[in-house]
């Protein structure tokens, strides 16, 4: 973790105003040096303050997919302390730069990340950087991503949740279908993500392979599936659905997740205020599955999304979310009760075993005496 820690200031810089730098600029121009994979400098800016040797490549493939440079970002957006590049000189620009600070494009997302206790640890002398979390020359769009990979391109980079929730049942349930933020950041605006899982490939149907077959634009697919057009995939119309993917020979099921939207009020992540009430989401009236939205990915990372009916979680094609929706809540609340008596049982069973144990206690005190 240290070592991600390290690059300690972005946050803390004072940030200079975007844009600073004017000058014309490719991105190719940058790749002449950073494609070399053997470019390095020595550098003492890390927290022990020795000597490391820092690689400057910098992945052209994998930068140009990133959601800076699908958005026009460029390499002086971030690194605005260069205003030039000077070929006289061996290094074309000043050798050390100033933090980056994504707050200053990203700026709600710079406010919010401030009620956190990942800001708050300042206090302690420890300084998170917003790219601790998100990375920086790859950063992807998130919406398409699932919860796994949510979670393990942030939050599991430093945290093992197994450590922590002794007292919430089915954990590999929980961290498969719940995404941390959701719990960990209360007030975040969430969603269910239905996404359709090929059974043969193993894979998730990405958007554009899935229109094809289906022969249809992404425009036309409500026209098609939603018969009443109340812009809204009812149950019925589900069905339907299903039986068309059938038609086309495609044999899936459809995974739900309960995600945050990509919000910055996502950041607001204290300790003692996430959600641990079971009934809150296992009721029937939960809030958690109001909205529930049908999503095909993107290659850019952003999705088709299509609204769909919460009773359609009940659906004998959606995997897993058997326990939430309406009817099958019963049983929720029989395991509810279960839990709560168990919880009972261990107290009821602790104070007998105290009072049993009383004469015994007061003979071992007495011996000790
Ligand atoms: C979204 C903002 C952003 C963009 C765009 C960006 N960088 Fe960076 N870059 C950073 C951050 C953040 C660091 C971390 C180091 C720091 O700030 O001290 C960094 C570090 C680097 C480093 C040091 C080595 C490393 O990987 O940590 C090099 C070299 C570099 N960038 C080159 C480039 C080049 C070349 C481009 C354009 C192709 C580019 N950067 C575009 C934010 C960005
Ligand atoms: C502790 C990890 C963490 C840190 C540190 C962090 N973020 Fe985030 N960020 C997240 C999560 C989680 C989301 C929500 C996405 C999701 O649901 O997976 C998010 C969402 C975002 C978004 C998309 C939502 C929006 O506001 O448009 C942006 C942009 C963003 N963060 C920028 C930043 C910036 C800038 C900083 C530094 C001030 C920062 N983040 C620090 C975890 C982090
Ligand atoms: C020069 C302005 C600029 C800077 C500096 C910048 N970004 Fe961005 N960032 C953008 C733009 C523009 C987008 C695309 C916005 C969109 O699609 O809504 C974006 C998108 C993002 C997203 C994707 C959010 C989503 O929709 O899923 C994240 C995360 C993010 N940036 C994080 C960072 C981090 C971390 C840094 C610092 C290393 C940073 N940004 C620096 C301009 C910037
Ligand atoms: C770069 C490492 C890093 C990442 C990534 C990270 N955290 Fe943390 N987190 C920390 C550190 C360090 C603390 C301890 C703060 C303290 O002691 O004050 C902490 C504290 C916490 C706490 C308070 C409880 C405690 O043990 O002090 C919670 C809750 C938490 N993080 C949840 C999350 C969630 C949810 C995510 C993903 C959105 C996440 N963290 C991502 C490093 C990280
Ligand atoms: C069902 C809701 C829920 C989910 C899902 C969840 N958590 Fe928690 N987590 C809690 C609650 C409640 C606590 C108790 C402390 C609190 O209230 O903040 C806790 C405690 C923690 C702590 C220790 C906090 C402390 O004060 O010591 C960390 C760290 C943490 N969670 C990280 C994570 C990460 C990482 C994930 C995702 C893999 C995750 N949690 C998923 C509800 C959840
Ligand atoms: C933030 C919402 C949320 C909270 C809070 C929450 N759960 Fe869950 N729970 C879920 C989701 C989503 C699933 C996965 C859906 C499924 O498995 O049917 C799940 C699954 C389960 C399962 C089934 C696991 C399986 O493998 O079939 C049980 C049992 C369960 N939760 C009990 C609890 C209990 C007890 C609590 C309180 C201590 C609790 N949950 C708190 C959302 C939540």
């Amino acid at each position: 973790m240290k070592k991600i820690l390290r690059w300690g200031l972005s946050i803390v810089c004072i940030c200079w105003l975007w844009p600073a730098a004017g000058f014309a600029n490719e991105n190719s121009e940058w790749f002449e040096c950073h494609s070399d994979e053997g470019l390095t400098k020595e550098s003492t800016d890390n927290i022990l303050k020795t000597e490391i040797t820092e690689f400057l490549y910098v992945d052209e493939e994998k930068f140009n997919h990133s959601v800076h440079n699908i958005n026009g970002i460029t390499c002086v957006d971030c690194h605005s302390d260069i205003e030039e590049l000077n070929y006289d000189e061996e290094v074309p620009h000043e050798q050390y730069l100033k933090a980056v600070c994504c707050a200053s494009c990203h700026e709600e997302a710079g406010d919010d990340f401030k009620n956190s206790v990942h800001m708050k640890m300042r206090n302690k002398g420890i300084t998170m950087t917003c790219y601790a979390c998100h990375g920086y020359h790859y950063v992807q769009h998130m919406e398409s991503a699932s919860v796994a990979e949510r979670e393990n391109s942030i939050c599991l980079k430093c945290h093992n949740p197994y450590q922590f929730h002794d007292w919430l049942p089915s954990r590999d349930s929980h961290f498969a279908y719940v995404e941390c933020v959701v719990c960990h950041a209360p007030d975040v605006p969430r969603h269910i993500n239905l996404k359709l899982y090929d059974l043969v490939t193993d894979s998730f149907y990405k958007s554009d392979k899935l229109f094809k077959v289906l022969g249809m634009e992404p425009e036309q697919f409500m026209g098609t599936i939603d018969a009443n057009k109340d812009g809204l995939i009812d149950a019925a119309e589900f069905d339907n659905l299903v039986l068309l993917l059938k038609q086309k020979n495609i044999h899936a099921v459809f995974r739900a997740e309960l995600v945050a939207d990509i919000n910055s009020i996502a950041h607001h992540v204290n300790r003692g205020t996430a959600e641990k009430t079971c009934q809150n989401c296992h009721s029937a009236e939960s809030p958690y599955f109001n909205a529930v939205s049908l999503i095909f990915s993107k290659d850019d990372g952003t999705v088709e999304r299509y609204n769909v009916a919460r009773p359609v979680l009940e659906s004998y094609h959606v995997s897993h979310f058997y326990l939430l929706a309406g009817t099958r809540m019963k049983l929720m609340d029989k395991i509810g009760i279960f839990l709560l008596a168990g919880g009972a049982c261990a107290v009821f069973i602790h104070f007998t075993a105290r009072v049993l144990t009383i004469p015994l206690r007061k003979k071992k005190d007495q011996d000790e005496a």
